[in-house]
């Protein structure tokens, strides 16, 4: 749709390390103006806000950087796109200078029932030209790059004919979109689809990534779960820098949406990706099975946090 998908980034800037706005750091972040580079705030928590959560974030856009990440743009749904929605991001973003906007390729529900989850969509030829046609909409609506993000997931579908890296190029190479590589939810996805991390990060058009996201999630032995609870484990931390090194280095953001620890903790989480920027890069070979320290204790818990519990009117 423009020039801009001939540049590296979409010609979007590399921001630096950020953390997610979580309400609970409201009061600390403006009071303390803490040394973050950039903060990605949940959209829907913002479009329809009027009240303190809008005051406080038009104060902290006058200080940082703000991206928009939103979660309901069902993208890969077959009901009707939300139109009126996507005037309100674009409305919002044009506020508060957002430096993109992003959602994940993925569908919400459909015939008007919300699941309230990013559920994984079947990889092949009909879904791809599904999601090109609708992506078109949603930048032409926007008039800006959308930019995507790679789900976890737990199921895949007999209807699938590729594998996710191949339809994320096509997809970014015919519609120009940007792509957010969540680093933890290909690793999330590659344990519980026995497939190999590496390869799917190798194989994606890395001059179209223009962010990567870092999480936690819970090791249940058979399974993993993209819970946005603890710390990056360092299976995650090899893979950042495997993407680090084939990107040149994109703007990094720490997703931490259960269990929010103080916020020097979730800052001093994000500043570790540096050392795996170049000192730390992938020595051959690396192993990549998974070390979870807290696996004991999360195998036996029976709330599972969830990364959309956040995703709610809980900001006053
Ligand atoms: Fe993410």
């Amino acid at each position: 749709m423009t020039d801009s998908g001939n540049q590296p980034r979409l010609g979007y800037p590399n921001l630096g390390l950020g953390v997610g706005l979580r309400t609970v750091h409201f009061q600390h972040v403006l009071e303390r103006q803490p040394d973050v580079d950039w903060f990605e705030i949940i959209s829907e928590n913002f479009i329809d806000s009027q009240g303190r959560p809008r005051h406080v974030l038009d104060q902290i856009a006058e200080r940082y950087p703000i991206v928009m990440h939103g979660v309901s743009m069902s993208i890969g749904s077959t009901d009707p796109l939300n139109i009126p929605y996507l005037h309100k991001l674009k409305k919002l973003a044009g506020e508060i200078n957002a430096r993109w906007i992003s959602d994940h390729l993925c569908w919400t529900g459909v015939a008007g029932v919300n699941s309230h989850d990013l559920l994984p969509m079947p990889l092949n030829e009909q879904s791809l030209q599904h999601v090109i046609d609708r992506i078109h909409i949603v930048q032409d609506v926007l008039e800006r790059p959308l930019v995507l993000e790679n789900p976890s997931s737990y199921v895949t579908f007999t209807d699938s004919t590729m594998d996710e890296w191949e339809f994320i190029t096509r997809m970014s190479e015919a519609t120009d979109c940007g792509l957010l590589l969540d680093v933890n939810n290909v690793y999330v996805s590659a344990f519980n689809h026995d497939l190999d991390p590496e390869q799917f990060i190798r194989g994606l058009p890395h001059e179209r990534i223009v962010q990567f996201h870092l999480a936690g999630h819970s090791n249940y032995v058979t399974h993993l779960i993209d819970t946005h609870d603890g710390h990056v484990i360092d299976p995650v931390w090899r893979l950042y820098a495997l993407a680090h090194e084939l990107t040149g280095g994109v703007s990094t953001l720490l997703e931490w949406d259960a269990k929010i620890p103080p916020f020097e903790e979730l800052h001093a989480e994000v500043l570790k990706a540096k050392r795996f920027m170049k000192e730390h890069l992938v020595p051959a070979g690396a192993d990549a099975e998974p070390h979870d320290p807290a696996i004991e204790t999360r195998q036996s818990a029976d709330w599972v946090p969830h990364p959309l519990h956040h995703v709610k009117p809980d900001v006053e």
